[in-house]
C-alpha cells in the first residue's frame, strides 16, 4: 500500500507507564491513568506515543522482563484497558507504538518454565540457548551480561542458559522457527487491537554468534557497551567492532519478515529499531526499503554540550540518512539514561530541545524531559534497576530518570497516586510539578508547548536544510530551513548575530536585539523568522 509516512517528522512522546499516573493508589502507574491524562500528552502538541512495556512482568527490568507478551500486568491493569487507550489515543488524534522485546522472555514465562522442566536437547530447550558448561563448573564462555556478572546461568542437571541482561531474562534462539511464529503472532495481535507500529526493543541482539567461544576482552567490552564508562574512544571503537552478539547479519531476516506482516495491515505501520551499533554507517542497515522505518539515533543523547560534537553529530546523521528511505531520529533522553537536565544542566536542557525540534526527521521526548525534570537522588534502598542489584552498587542505575511525574499539589507525592509511590518523588519538585509549570509562561513546560507548536506552523512541510554557521571557535552553531534560522550558543558569552530576523522563540529570555543584531544569551538557542531580504 502507499504510505504517508506520519512518522517522518512526527514528535513521539514516550510514556513509561510505571511512573505516569496511578489512578488506582497502588503506588504504580497504569493504564487507566495514561487514558484518563492523554489530553495532558495531546496538548503538548506531539503527534504519537510511545508505549514502554505494560505486559505481563515479574517487573524484575522494569517491564523489559515479559512473561506473557498479550496480555496486560495486573499492575498496569487489563486487555480492555488497553482497547480502552488505543480508542482514546484515537480520538485524540495521536498514533500510538509499543515496546516489543524480542530478545529475551521472563524466565516466568511458560515457554523457560517448560524448558527447565525438559532434558539436554528437548524442544522446550531450543527456544533458549541452552549449553553445556566448558566443564562442570565454568560456563560455555566468558562473555559479561550487561548488568554485570556473567551471562550465564546454571540450571539443575549443569546445563547453562544464556542471557544478556538479567538472569530473570534468557535469550530467545531466533534460529527456532516457534520463537519466529510466536512473535509474528504477538505483532499481528496488538495491530489488530489497534496500535500504529512499535519501538522493538534491544533489535541489534537477536543474532549471537560464536555462542561457543570465549571473548578476547570481556571485561574491556563490557565497559565499552556501559554509557557509563569513560574509554579512549579508539579503544571503544575496537572493542565494539568485536561484539559477537549485537548487530549480526542474521537480525535482518527477522526484520525483513515482520516488514511483510506491517505491509499485510491496510493502514501505515511503523517500527523503530533500538539498535546501538558500530560504526554508525551500520544502522542504516535496519531501514532498508524492506525492512524498518526508523532507527534511532543514539549520539545526542550521549553528547556534550559543545558546538563541535553537537555539530558532529547533527551533520553525521543527516548525511548517513540522506541516503535512505528513513528519517533521521532524534532524542535526549530515554528510560535508559541520566536525565537531560541532570547530564548538561538546565539552561543548556532548554536550548538543546530548541535546536533538536528544528531539525529535520523525528524527535522523540521521555515523559517529564518537557518539565525539565532532573535525576532523582535515591537512596540505595530504594533503588530496584537490576543493574544497581547485579553489580552490587557499581552501577547506581537507572532509577533516578524513573521516578514517577509530579502531577499537581505542594506535598510530594503530588497527585500522582494517592498511595505511596514505587519510587519516592522528591519534595523539592513541588516547582516542577504539571500544574505549577502551566501556570508560568517561563517554566520548561510551556517552552516546549510553544516550539512544538511553532515547529508545526513554521517547519511542517519544510524539507530544507542549510547549516548557517559551522563550529568556528565562538560556540555558536546555527542552520536554516525555510525561512526559519535556529541558532545555538553553547559558550558562557553572550554572543551577537547579524540578522535581520525577528526572535520566533528563545530558550533564555531576553534577547537583546539591536538594529540588525541580535544577542544570543549564554547556554541558549533562539529561533528566528528571517525577512524576505534575508532569505535565500
Ligand atoms: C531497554 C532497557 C532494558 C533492556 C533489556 C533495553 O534496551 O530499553 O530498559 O533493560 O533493553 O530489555
Amino acid at each position: 500500500m502507499s504510505s504517508d509516512g506520519w512518522w517522518q517528522d512526527a514528535i513521539f512522546y514516550q510514556i513509561y507507564p510505571r511512573s505516569f499516573y496511578d489512578s488506582n493508589g497502588d503506588g504504580e502507574g497504569d493504564l487507566r491513568g495514561v487514558t484518563d491524562n492523554l489530553a495532558y500528552v495531546r496538548d503538548l502538541g506531539v503527534d504519537a506515543v510511545w508505549m514502554s512495556p505494560f505486559y505481563k512482568s515479574p517487573n524484575k527490568d522494569g517491564g523489559y522482563d515479559v512473561s506473557d507478551p498479550r496480555d496486560v500486568d495486573p499492575r498496569h491493569g487489563n486487555l480492555s484497558d488497553a482497547k480502552e487507550l488505543f480508542g482514546r489515543a484515537k480520538e485524540l488524534g495521536l498514533k500510538i507504538i509499543i515496546d516489543i522485546i524480542p530478545n529475551h522472555f521472563s524466565s516466568e514465562h511458560v515457554w523457560f518454565k517448560a524448558a527447565l522442566a525438559a532434558p539436554k536437547g528437548s524442544l522446550e530447550r531450543s527456544r533458549f540457548h541452552f549449553h553445556d558448561g566448558k566443564d562442570s563448573k565454568t560456563p560455555p564462555n566468558n562473555w559479561i551480561s550487561l548488568f554485570g556478572g556473567s551471562a550465564w546461568t546454571q540450571v539443575e542437571d549443569g546445563q547453562w542458559y544464556l542471557h544478556l541482561f538479567d538472569t530473570s531474562q534468557p535469550d530467545l534462539n531466533w534460529e527456532n522457527t516457534q520463537v519466529q511464529a510466536d512473535f509474528e503472532k504477538t505483532l499481528r495481535f496488538w495491530l489488530d487491537l489497534g496500535v500504529d507500529g512499535f519501538r522493538i526493543d534491544v533489535a541489534h541482539g537477536l543474532a549471537k554468534e560464536n555462542l561457543l567461544q570465549d571473548h578476547f576482552d570481556p571485561q574491556g567490552l563490557s565497559n565499552a557497551l556501559r554509557l557509563d564508562v569513560e574509554m579512549d574512544s579508539a579503544e571503544r571503537s575496537a572493542l565494539l567492532a568485536s561484539v559477537p552478539f549485537f548487530d549480526r547479519d542474521g537480525v535482518h531476516d527477522v526484520y525483513r519478515s515482520w516488514r511483510k506482516v506491517f505491509d499485510s495491515y491496510d493502514r501505515d505501520i511503523m517500527a523503530v529499531a533500538e539498535a546501538w551499533v558500530h560504526p554508525p554507517e551500520r544502522a542504516i542497515r535496519y531501514v532498508r526499503s524492506d525492512e524498518l522505518n526508523q532507527v534511532f539515533n543514539f549520539d545526542l543523547l550521549v553528547s556534550q554540550f559543545d558546538d563541535v560534537e553537537l555539530f558532529d553529530c547533527i551533520e553525521r546523521t543527516l548525511k548517513l540518512m540522506s541516503g535512505t528511505q528513513a528519517s533521521p531520529t532524534w532524542a535526549l533522553s530515554n528510560h535508559d539514561t541520566p536525565r537531560l537536565v541532570t547530564r548538561v544542566g538546565a539552561e543548556q536542557a532548554r536550548a538543546l530541545a530548541l535546536f533538536t525540534f528544528g531539525l529535520p526527521g523525528s524527535c522523540y521526548v521521555y515523559q517529564g524531559q518537557e518539565l525539565g525534570l532532573p535525576d532523582a537522588d535515591l537512596a540505595d534502598a530504594d533503588r530496584q534497576d537490576p543493574a544497581f542489584i547485579r553489580s552490587k552498587g557499581a552501577q547506581k542505575g537507572r532509577d533516578g530518570a524513573r521516578v514517577p511525574l509530579p502531577w499537581a499539589g505542594d506535598v510530594t507525592p503530588f497527585g500522582f497516586t494517592f498511595g505511596k509511590p514505587w519510587l519516592p518523588i522528591p519534595q523539592e519538585w513541588a516547582e516542577l510539578t504539571i500544574e505549577n509549570q502551566s501556570k508560568n509562561e517561563h517554566s520548561s513546560l510551556m517552552l516546549y508547548h510553544d516550539v512544538i507548536s511553532l515547529r508545526k506552523s513554521s517547519l511542517s512541510g519544510t524539507t530544507d536544510f542549510a547549516w548557517t554557521a559551522t563550529p568556528n571557535g565562538s560556540g555558536v552553531i546555527s542552520f536554516r530551513r525555510g525561512t526559519v534560522e535556529i541558532a545555538l550558543n553553547t559558550s558562557d558569552k553572550p554572543v551577537r548575530l547579524k540578522t535581520s530576523g525577528r526572535v520566533l522563540v528563545s530558550s533564555s529570555e531576553p534577547n537583546l536585539v539591536v538594529a540588525d543584531e541580535v544577542e544570543i544569551a549564554p547556554r541558549a538557542c533562539i529561533w528566528l523568522e528571517l525577512s524576505n531580504s534575508a532569505e535565500k
